[in-house]
């Protein structure tokens, strides 16, 4: 049996990924480490957080005791580490909290794990999920970040991520200790915090509210559906080469005006609202400190070595998701009144 660490699995991507471990590999014990921070909801695994192979441990990442024991209680063999401070927006407002969970809190699981596996490898592997915005920006006529595109981080947030991998490859280099770090491109899917553009866009729509265009609208993101990011992350944990970088993207860019266009005309269809009645909603405003002018990803090297490529059509994708969070307004109220919080507080606080 194999006791795999996923840590900020009640969050938007980690949910996909402890789900899709959890049901497809029964034999494995899959412990989810959470800090239930406001962005992580144990609501997002209703579903499955019965199934005899999932544990669930509230715990801070940067808290090492901690960590320490959660490796000895579980006899832990792997980690996929997702936990993190993700938003850009808050990182320009509270930098300190972006490097004391990005930075000191991984460095707190390689210490552990470093710790814990002493030298036996075999069979052990350090996971570390990462973002494309290390990378930096582009310029429209640029190719697309590769594995060997330079670091130049511009937001705390990008910096801090970027603090993390460089930590993680170091205590590879280091000490040895197994790790793989994959930097994906912007993800889109259910469960994903109405902080972020496309549930925020969707949010608004539905309560008439402005949509915020930060600055002309015209940068760019490349876009992928969550599943198929937890695809490319089982794919990895499982056939990657240990001391690996790996590139995930969707191949698929957008300039935010025209993404949230599309957002809209969807949105507008299913409500059964006549075309375009909630483009008067885009409202231009002061743009992002530091605004990342465009992202994009090449994917080769995973697509070549390990066959990966996106199921999901665009279209498909961003209907997908609308349908979802129209026909999950409780989630969406919930997580934006905060009421799940205090709930969930009272939960853990009984056990
Ligand atoms: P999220 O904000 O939805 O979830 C983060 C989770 O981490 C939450 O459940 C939160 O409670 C938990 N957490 C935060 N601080 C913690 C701490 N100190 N200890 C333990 N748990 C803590 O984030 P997400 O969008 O699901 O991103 C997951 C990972 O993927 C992050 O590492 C992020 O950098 C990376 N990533 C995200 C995207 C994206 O588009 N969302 C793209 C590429 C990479
Ligand atoms: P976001 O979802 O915050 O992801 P990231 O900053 O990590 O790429 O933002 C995606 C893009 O949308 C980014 O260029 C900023 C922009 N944006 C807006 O224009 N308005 C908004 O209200 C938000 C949240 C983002």
């Amino acid at each position: 049996m194999r006791n795999i660490l996923i840590t900020g699995g009640a969050g938007f991507i980690g949910s996909h990924v402890v789900r899709l471990f959890v049901r497809k590999y029964p034999e494995c014990r899959i412990i989810n480490l959470d800090a239930l921070t406001y962005a992580g909801n144990p609501a997002n695994l209703a579903d499955i957080e019965h199934r005899p192979n999932y544990c669930f441990e509230r715990a801070d990442i940067a808290d090492f005791d901690t960590i320490c024991r959660i490796f000895r209680q579980y006899d832990i063999d792997a980690v996929i580490h997702l936990a993190a401070e993700s938003h850009v927006d808050r990182s320009i407002k509270e930098p300190f909290t972006f490097a004391r969970t990005n930075v000191l809190g991984t460095l707190s699981l390689l210490q552990a794990a470093r710790q814990f596996w002493n030298g036996h490898w075999e069979n052990k592997l350090f996971y570390h999920i990462s973002t494309d915005e290390v990378y930096g920006s582009l310029h429209p006529q640029d190719a697309a970040f590769t594995e060997l595109s330079p670091y130049t981080p511009h937001s705390p947030y990008s910096a801090s991520k970027a603090g993390s991998d460089h930590f993680v490859r170091a205590f590879q280099d280091t000490y040895g200790l197994p790790t793989i770090i994959t930097n994906c491109s912007n993800n889109y899917g259910p469960y994903q915090f109405p902080e972020k553009l496309i549930p925020l866009t969707i949010n608004n729509i539905c309560h008439n509210i402005p949509i915020p265009v930060y600055g002309s609208g015209e940068n760019v993101r490349d876009w992928l559906y969550v599943e198929d990011h937890a695809r490319a992350i089982d794919l990895i944990f499982h056939k990657g080469t240990i001391g690996s970088t790996y590139n995930i993207g969707g191949g698929n860019e957008w300039r935010n005006i025209d993404l949230i266009r599309v957002v809209i005309a969807t949105t507008d269809r299913l409500l059964g609202r006549a075309p375009g009645s909630s483009e008067p909603l885009i409202t231009y405003v002061a743009d992002r400190a530091g605004h990342d002018l465009r992202y994009a990803i090449d994917a080769t090297k995973l697509q070549q070595e390990l066959g990966w490529r996106p199921t999901l059509q665009f279209e498909e994708g961003i209907e997908k998701t609308i349908r979802w969070y129209l026909s999950n307004s409780d989630w969406l109220q919930n997580v934006t009144s905060g009421a799940y919080r205090q709930y969930y507080a009272e939960q853990y606080a009984r056990r």
